[in-house]
């Protein structure tokens, strides 16, 4: 059954415990966190203390999401605040696999996260350790951009590996998700959908979460 994972980047950061309790009423079980330095991408959004501070208030899994050049100096101190989900990029790191292995001795899932312009063989070696593979289909750094339909292609070829390689593996999207292309996404193997500005742009928040579902 596919996750609908709400990037928090859209909501209203004043009124953080409203949208979250929200989400959680719409049946929501992953919240999606992108964190930005400012030089992997050209944004800077959020990082440690607003991370604990959710933590703080809610109990529903935490998917952080790592545009950060150095994404290794987070591991712990995410995995100490309680995150469930960590990925960084591929683009980021040298050592893929010490990185990956890094993540789940913290018990925390792991998983690498590919450029619309990065090929999925890039990491054909490293898929038998991860938990999942986060395929972005906008260039990360803002929410709100359109979908790039290459991810198809990607999704394709990932979907092999993961019959050969890990059939656990779960595949997550990212990036311009409407009710436009959900269909599509899941038809083709995608697990967890993430979306920002579909979801928080319309209150009821479960009508949106529920109309990315049927697609
Ligand atoms: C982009 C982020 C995405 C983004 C999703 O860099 O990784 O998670 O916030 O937002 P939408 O759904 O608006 O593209
Ligand atoms: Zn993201």
């Amino acid at each position: 059954m596919v996750k609908i994972l709400p990037s928090l980047l859209a909501s209203d950061l004043t009124n953080l415990q409203t949208e979250i309790n929200l989400l959680s009423e719409a049946g929501v079980e992953i919240l999606h966190l992108d964190i930005m330095d400012g030089h992997f991408v050209p944004n800077l959004t959020y990082g440690l203390p607003v991370i604990k501070s959710i933590r703080k208030i809610t109990n529903l899994e935490l998917d952080a999401h790592l545009m950060v050049t150095n994404p290794q100096f987070y591991f712990k101190p995410l995995a100490d605040l309680g995150v469930n989900y960590i990925s960084f990029h591929q683009e980021a790191v040298s050592h893929l696999q010490r990185a990956v292995m890094e993540i789940k001795e913290l018990g925390v899932k792991a998983g690498i996260a590919l450029n619309p312009a990065t090929p999925v063989e890039t990491i054909k070696h490293v898929i038998a350790d991860l938990d999942f593979v986060l395929l972005m289909s906008v260039n990360p750094g803002f929410g709100g951009q359109s979908f790039l339909p290459v991810v198809y292609e990607k999704l394709e070829l990932l979907r092999d590996y993961k019959a050969k390689y890990n059939p656990g593996l779960i595949i997550e999207i990212d990036g311009g998700v409407t009710d436009k292309n959900s269909a599509e996404l899941i038809e083709n193997g995608v697990e967890m959908l993430v979306a920002g500005s579909y979801i928080f742009k319309k209150k009821p928040y479960i009508e949106q979460i529920q109309s990315l579902m049927k697609g």
